[in-house]
């Protein structure tokens, strides 16, 4: 299904094979010999491009949640893998994942210059030449009317917007391009049961935030979010005092997701000096397991949720080049917290608090990216059992990028 870099000239991926059989030797090393990835996998232009084609075009990326279209109508702008969305939702509270590119001239159908990033419509409008397109059902994406085109033969009925997959993952809107990858809730059946009690389909997005630009490999920044053992240096004086990097337990999941659990510290003194943690209404049902403590999780490629008694945020960083990535952050938070007199007050705290972590990790991320960068590159750096994450995440990547030939039987990957 995946294609092989060697079965023929691909000049996107040039004079790769040699970083590749070394990411393939690296993930079949046990957790316990386990190594850092070549520092050339976080800045050359090749490997990034083969990482474009084959992880974030070829599997299911996370684009928004649930409530951002929660009614008919609803509309949500969004790009995934580089290409322009919109998900919408239909009367019949279908949803839908079309293109935003206008089939006339490839106009941008809601262009973030004059229209919000979410509202609601009754059809998509075009603002070039108002041709417009149905949302409804099978029919979502279809020609509904464009002006002034009977004079010309104009094939009305094969007019449409390209449509993408997208799969409900417990209120987390994924899509994929690519029609022969796999459903994606199978894969994370067992993440599923373990994040039941946070009831994330039910939540709302108390707000989102983004940083634009972060000068490092995107990969940098999702192994950042998948290891809790920085707290310790990272959030010494923050985080950690609440959930300290060593009390978190790593569970020992195969595949394409991780977790582990932090329990709150009982004397944490606060999140930042001065300014205690403000904790808003808490998401109903949870157990003394997930009022105690805090559950980090993710799955492949780039999705990192944080999950505490009164929030979830979860966070996707997405490349925009070798060395350069945007970090998109949504903060979910029960419906009945919206009516909580307090909430504005919450959610400026909560704000706060996060931009005081973010910029903590920022000075890490921006900060091993310069060390990748170095000449002769870093090699060989070894892992933590707290680092297992990343360590999955090798396998991950490897299975994509660099898959074993399939002429003798492969050999079973070993832990
Ligand atoms: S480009 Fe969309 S109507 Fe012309
Ligand atoms: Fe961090």
């Amino acid at each position: 299904m995946l294609h092989d870099v060697s079965d023929g000239p691909h000049p996107r991926h040039d004079g790769l094979q040699p970083l590749l059989d070394e990411l393939a030797r690296i993930a079949a090393l046990p957790l316990e010999r386990g190594e850092t990835l070549p520092a050339r996998a976080y800045t050359d232009e090749s490997f990034h491009r083969l990482e474009h084609d084959r992880v974030f075009r070829g599997d299911w990326l996370c684009v928004g949640h649930v409530s951002q279209v929660a009614g008919p109508g609803d509309y949500l702008r969004t790009d995934a893998a580089g290409e322009p969305l919109v998900i919408t939702r239909d009367e019949e509270g279908g949803l839908h994942a079309l293109s935003r590119v206008c089939r006339h001239r490839f106009m941008d159908i809601l262009p973030p210059e004059t229209t919000p990033e979410q509202g609601s419509l009754e059809r998509l409008m075009c603002p070039y030449h108002t041709w417009t397109y149905r949302l409804n059902g099978e029919y979502a994406g279809q020609l509904a009317g464009a002006p002034m085109m009977n004079k010309v033969d104009f094939d009305r009925a094969a007019c449409r917007l390209p449509r993408y997959r997208l799969e409900e993952w417990n209120g987390l809107l994924m899509v994929c391009a690519d029609p022969a990858v796999p459903p994606l809730a199978p894969q994370l059946a067992e993440l599923t049961d373990r994040l039941a009690p946070y009831g994330l389909a039910d939540l709302v997005v108390a707000y989102t935030d983004r940083w634009e630009g972060v000068p490092a490999n995107w990969k940098v920044a999702f192994e950042n979010g998948s290891e809790n053992y920085h707290h310790m240096g990272t959030h010494a004086s923050t985080l950690d005092t609440l959930v300290p990097g060593k009390d978190t337990v790593v569970d020992e999941s195969e595949g394409r997701w991780f977790s582990m659990y932090t329990p709150f510290a009982l004397d944490a003194p606060g999140l930042a000096e001065g300014d205690a943690p403000r904790v808003g209404t808490l998401i109903p049902g949870l157990g003394e397991r997930q009022l105690s403590g805090m559950t980090v999780a993710g799955f492949f490629p780039n999705l990192v949720m944080a999950l505490l008694p009164d929030s979830v945020t979860f966070v996707r960083w997405v490349p925009t080049g070798p060395a350069t990535h945007d970090a998109l952050v949504t903060v979910l938070v029960p419906a009945q917290a919206e009516r909580d007199p307090d909430f504005g007050a919450y959610v400026e705290a909560s704000r706060r608090q996060f931009e005081v972590i973010q910029n903590e990790d920022l000075v890490a991320v921006r900060g091993v990216q310069r060390g990748l960068a170095t000449d002769p590159a870093p090699s060989g750096g070894r892992f933590s059992h707290l680092e297992r994450p990343l360590w999955q995440f090798q396998r991950y990547l490897a299975d994509r990028l660099a898959p074993a030939d399939p002429a003798p039987a492969p050999a079973p990957a070993q832990r």
